[in-house]
């Protein structure tokens, strides 16, 4: 009889036992001997009856046995917690129902009575588990109310399956239930629910469906690298040694378009949780490499895990050396323009990161002519007081760089109305651009725009201006509720050009489901927001084109929203084009945040078609994604720097 087939028959073992495979074999069909001759012995169950733990998981999300009683359930433990433990039953060829499962029992008294390494028989309740206070995740498969636990053997050992080696995970989608065209990030959301859809495991193709199909089961993640920090509670994310897609330069996974031009939402990464014997997971940078992670799948907190059976350590970490850009200001080229992007996280005139960002500014970013900058808070910071002035936050950070360059900048920015424009209460985070007298000034005749003030776009030709330099583009429409209203200016260059710039920052994806979710196409908050704010600023880039259509037209700043969202981009991508296209980033290097499993681009600077033309240079310095820790990251975005060519 042939208990474990196929996959899970790995060398490796597992800490609790000396024990051969061989002996696991043998354990089993030894047991399972024991249990026929008792039977044979007393006939007192006329009809021999047990369910398997693979009949118990089955092939489909929910268990069709949830809420039966079931007997006789066989397996080794794994692992125990407090809460329960893993049991390893036999593996069928059906590499989709899993062979594992987490029997539910707070009680010390049966823990007490089970050991790593016994081979088990029990009843119980299959059960689906979710905390009621999260109906946003998936549902696990355990055996609750655990009775009649008979250990049949000791020292068994369960050779973990190795995934790379015995299974490996699908590299591109994540959801059969994800339709649309742009995958797991189609709008509507929430067209359907993997709990009630009942979908039959498809592991080859669907990533949430193989790690689905491994759920409770112990498995080795080979040579992991390290895809993000680690989050508050010590977990971070990792791919092992197997087939990846959207691998950068740092060893991360950049969110990309699959082959298909599909959305590809990296569902090869898997998320480490704190481990099981309560050592602590390390603090690993993104491309850190670790040692291999032997530990059990399971779905918490809105995504499958692997939970280990003790923390892994560091094997090495990146290159901490973060290059200047290459992008260096020429005396003899009038044409051309160097501009910044930084979001400065929640910048006040006391935050102790104003030095870190000036030296980031002028030391790695060398100065741009002119800066977009976000999350410039008012003079009071967060202090809820009605203060929206932000002057000394500004100057703040200009004698900051000042000090590091000897370059004074000159900035432009308006207040919002207090407590309408979104981000840390009492903050009144806005947009500004810092730029340098010397490079750039504001196109003079018209007047600074109020918070309320709605600019409007007037003259013809090269003549085309704007009613307020700087304006508040639109603000007014509903669209911009709670939000931060976009900042245009009108430039004139020392070297003659003529530029209009819009600073953005759309709403935050606040409220959005994981991407491991039941909703399907996962919840995307709020969408509807971002993609009316993007149709409000390409409406005044359409205004601007219609009187010029040679202008030249930069957006650029934090749009809170990946570019491979096309539906949200399409009124602004039909008019200007992303300067990481004009500019051949090759599509895995286009980050500037790094989040969960992915290295995802939130920051994007799109430029009009007379840029275009005349070519541009792009680079994403990646201060602070590439951070040694997490502790040592300045803010939670990487700057950008680019050059336009203005004629
Ligand atoms: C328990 O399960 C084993 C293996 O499936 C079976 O042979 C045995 O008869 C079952 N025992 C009882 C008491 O049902
Ligand atoms: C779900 O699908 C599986 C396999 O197709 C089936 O055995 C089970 O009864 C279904 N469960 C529900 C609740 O429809
Ligand atoms: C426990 O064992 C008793 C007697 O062997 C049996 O009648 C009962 O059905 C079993 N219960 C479960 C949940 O396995
Ligand atoms: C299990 O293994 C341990 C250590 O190898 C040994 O001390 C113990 O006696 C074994 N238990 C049984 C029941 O064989
Ligand atoms: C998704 O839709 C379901 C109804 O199909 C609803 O119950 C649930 O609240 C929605 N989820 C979110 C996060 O909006
Ligand atoms: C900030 O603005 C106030 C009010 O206009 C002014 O009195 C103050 O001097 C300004 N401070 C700086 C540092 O610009
Ligand atoms: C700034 O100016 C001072 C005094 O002229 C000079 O000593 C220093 O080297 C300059 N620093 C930079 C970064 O240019
Ligand atoms: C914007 O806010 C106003 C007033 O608070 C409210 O009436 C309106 O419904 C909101 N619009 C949107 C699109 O949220
Ligand atoms: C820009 O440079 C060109 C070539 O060096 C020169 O002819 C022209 O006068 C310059 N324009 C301005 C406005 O400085």
């Amino acid at each position: 009889m042939a208990w474990y087939s196929g996959e899970a028959c790995g060398q490796k073992t597992v800490g609790w036992s000396s024990s051969s495979l061989q002996a696991v074999y043998q354990g089993l069909e030894t047991a399972i001997m024991q249990v026929y001759s008792f039977l044979f012995v007393t006939s007192v169950i006329s009809a021999a009856s047990s369910t398997l733990i693979t009949e118990i998981q089955g092939i489909a999300y929910q268990s069709s046995f949830a809420g039966k009683k079931v007997s006789n359930v066989t397996g080794v433990v794994t692992v125990k917690s407090t809460s329960g433990f893993y049991l390893q039953g036999n593996k069928t060829p059906d590499i989709r129902a899993s062979n594992g499962l987490l029997v539910y029992t707070t009680s010390t008294s049966i823990l007490g009575s089970v050991n790593i390494g016994d081979l088990v028989s029990l009843g119980g309740t299959v059960s689906e588990f979710r905390s009621l206070s999260n109906p946003d995740y998936l549902y696990q498969t355990e055996l609750a109310s655990p009775t009649n636990i008979t250990v049949l053997s000791h020292n068994n050992t369960v050779a973990p399956l190795v995934i790379g080696r015995d299974r490996s995970p699908p590299t591109q989608k994540l959801n059969g239930l994800d339709i649309g065209t742009d995958g797991f990030l189609t709008v509507p959301n929430n067209q359907s629910l993997t709990s009630t859809s009942n979908r039959t495991l498809e592991p080859l193709l669907y990533g949430m469906d193989f790690w689905e199909s491994l759920e409770g089961q112990l498995v080795t993640i080979p040579k992991p690298v390290a895809l993000d920090f680690q989050n508050t509670y010590g977990e971070f994310w990792v791919h092992g040694d197997w087939p990846v897609t959207g691998k950068n330069g740092r060893g991360g996974l950049s969110l990309t378009f699959g082959p298909d031009g599909v959305p590809d939402g990296n569902p090869e990464a898997v998320i480490v949780g704190t481990p099981f014997d309560k050592t602590k997971n390390p603090k690993p940078a993104v491309g850190a490499t670790l040692t291999d992670i032997t530990g059990v799948v399971t779905y918490q907190f809105g995504f499958f895990y692997v939970i280990p059976l003790t923390a892994p350590t560091i094997l090495s970490l990146p290159d901490p050396t973060i290059p200047p850009t290459n992008i260096i200001s020429d005396s003899s080229d009038n044409c051309s323009l160097i501009f910044g992007d930084y979001n400065v996280e929640n910048m006040a005139p006391t935050s102790s990161h104003i030095p870190a960002v000036a030296s980031h500014i002028g030391n790695l970013l060398r100065i741009p002519d002119l800066m977009f900058i976000q999350e410039i808070q008012d003079n009071s910071g967060p202090t809820d007081d009605g203060t929206v002035n932000a002057n000394i936050t500004l100057s703040a950070l200009i004698n900051a760089i000042a000090k590091v360059t000897n370059i004074t900048y000159s900035w432009a920015s308006i207040d919002p109305v207090d407590g309408q424009d979104g981000g840390q209460p009492g903050g009144n985070i806005r947009p500004a651009f810092l730029y340098r007298k010397d490079k750039l000034t504001l196109v003079s005749g018209s007047p600074v725009g109020g918070s309320l003030d709605v600019t409007d776009v007037v003259g013809e030709g090269y003549k085309a201006g704007i009613s307020f330099n700087p304006g508040r583009v639109d603000p007014l429409n509903p669209a911009w509720n709670s939000t931060r209203k976009p900042l245009v200016a009108h430039w004139q260059t020392s070297g003659g050009g003529d530029l209009f710039t819009i600073n953005v920052h759309l709403s935050s994806k606040g409220g959005s489901t994981t991407t491991q979710g039941d909703a399907r196409p996962p919840v995307n908050s709020p969408v509807e927001a971002r993609t009316a704010q993007v149709n409000s600023v390409a409406n005044f880039v359409q205004q601007i084109l219609n009187k010029d259509p040679n202008a030249n037209v930069v957006v650029a700043g934090d749009f809170n929203e990946y570019i491979q969202t096309r539906s949200v981009y399409k009124a602004l991508t039909s008019l200007l084009t992303d300067i990481d296209e004009v500019a051949g980033i090759p599509e895995v290097e286009r980050y500037s945040y790094v989040y969960d499993q992915n290295s995802q681009q939130l920051d994007h600077a799109l430029v009009s078609s007379a840029l275009k033309y005349r070519g541009a240079q792009f680079e994403h310095i990646h201060v602070n994604n590439w951070a040694p820790t997490l502790s040592a990251r300045i803010s939670d975005h990487d700057p950008s720097v680019g050059r336009i060519y203005l004629c």
